[in-house]
């Protein structure tokens, strides 16, 4: 089992491991004792998955379990209400813990519920879907939707430890599975040339799902973030840098409606932002075709139309005037990315016309 920890003033360990056998070591190690009040949150998708697992968890610890409706649409304050209301009527306390157990939903959630209940009590994230596993587990961002806007209630508020088991990633759908492949792309681009160069080298084990390329792949995203997160807790900054492709990306899943997935979308306004990054920061031309090749080898998506342009704008710049400059991240080399670069209007244009809608 490898760990990482992560630094500051609430600094916590993040196990990976292919399993979860050494989870009662890593509970063991934290002072988490079976007779804790202990409260597990999941979603009802996991839970009937991992039963079996979560009945045995249950019989050695002292812990209680509740799961809400699986998906996006249920991160909500009626979901947040739920699992207040499921302490309270077990007479959860300050000293009692939550365990998350699921995607970036139930972390963002159940890590929000902890971080206000009684003005916080400690949470372990077990996550299970790759986006969850390779991001949104470390960070200390939760939080909830509210009027279908992602994440505008939130907090920073980290978890007491993280344990990633990759053998979750095995029953999970295609579509979360690519969802967390164009995060996984956004990492190596960003940051890691020679994890850009083993995703190409190891798609074929990739796509299977193996062990030992899911704990590779995890262990470097996971490296990256705890690298920026230290720096940049609170994200005013260099943490910026995790939004590469996120903002065309977001106008793309405005316009798509339901078509195409977060990560799909994300792909996307990478290959966009690739294209700008190689007017404004001379990036060389291959590091596209490079990119292109990639996503043909995962099944990432690399044309889209993009045709509703006003729909568009106002998805990624609703709050500027039109003439206002964007700031995106760009990438000056594989690895190499750069934060607050201003582009305007019409330099996203010519690079949607110059990649994504090319011959669209
Ligand atoms: N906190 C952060 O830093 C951060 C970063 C990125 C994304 N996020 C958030 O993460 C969320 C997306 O996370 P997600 O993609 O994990 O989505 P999710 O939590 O909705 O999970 C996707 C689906 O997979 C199911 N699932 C979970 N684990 C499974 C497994 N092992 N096998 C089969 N099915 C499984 C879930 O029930 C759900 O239906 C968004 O709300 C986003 O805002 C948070």
């Amino acid at each position: 089992m490898k760990e990482l920890e992560v630094g500051g003033v609430n600094g916590y360990r993040v196990y990976i491991d292919s399993t979860t056998d050494r989870l009662y070591q890593a509970l063991s190690e934290n002072k988490v004792k079976h007779t804790d009040n202990i409260f597990l949150v999941t979603d009802d998708k996991v839970y009937s998955l991992y039963k079996n697992g979560i009945k045995k968890f249950k019989e050695d610890f002292n812990m209680k379990v509740c799961y809400f409706k699986n998906g996006e649409s249920n991160k909500n304050i009626n979901t947040v209400q739920e699992i207040y209301t499921f302490l309270i009527e077990n007479n959860a306390n300050r000293d009692s813990i939550i365990i998350a157990l699921g995607g970036g939903v139930v972390g963002d959630i159940a890590g929000f519920a902890a971080a206000t209940y009684m003005r916080g009590i400690k949470y372990i994230n077990i996550p299970t879907t790759l986006l969850s596993q390779v991001d949104s587990s470390i960070g200390g961002k939760v939080g909830y939707n509210e009027n279908s806007i992602k994440n505008i209630i939130g907090s920073f508020y980290n978890p007491y430890f993280v344990y990633v088991s990759t053998n979750f990633i095995k029953t999970l759908d295609e579509k979360y599975f690519v969802d967390g492949l164009g995060e996984i792309v956004k990492y190596a681009l960003i940051k890691d040339k020679a994890l850009f160069n083993y995703l190409s080298e190891n798609y074929k084990g990739i796509l299977e799902r193996e062990n030992d390329k899911i704990l590779h792949i995890a262990r470097n995203c996971l490296k990256i973030k705890k690298d920026i997160v230290e720096q940049d807790f609170e994200d005013t900054g260099l943490r910026n840098l995790l939004n590469f492709g996120h903002t065309v990306g977001h106008g793309i899943e405005m316009i798509s409606g339901k078509e195409l997935t977060h990560g799909q979308c994300v792909a996307l306004g990478i290959l966009v932002s690739l294209k700008l990054s190689e007017s404004i920061l001379n990036l060389d031309k291959q590091v596209y075709e490079k990119t292109i090749e990639l996503y043909k080898k995962l099944g990432l998506p690399v044309k889209y139309k993009v045709d509703n342009y006003n729909l568009f704008m106002y998805a990624i710049n609703h709050d500027k005037k039109n003439n206002d400059k964007i700031r995106f991240v760009l990438l000056q080399d594989i690895g190499e990315g750069k934060i607050k670069i201003e582009v305007s209007k019409e330099q996203i244009f010519e690079a949607i016309r110059q990649s994504i809608s090319k011959g669209e």
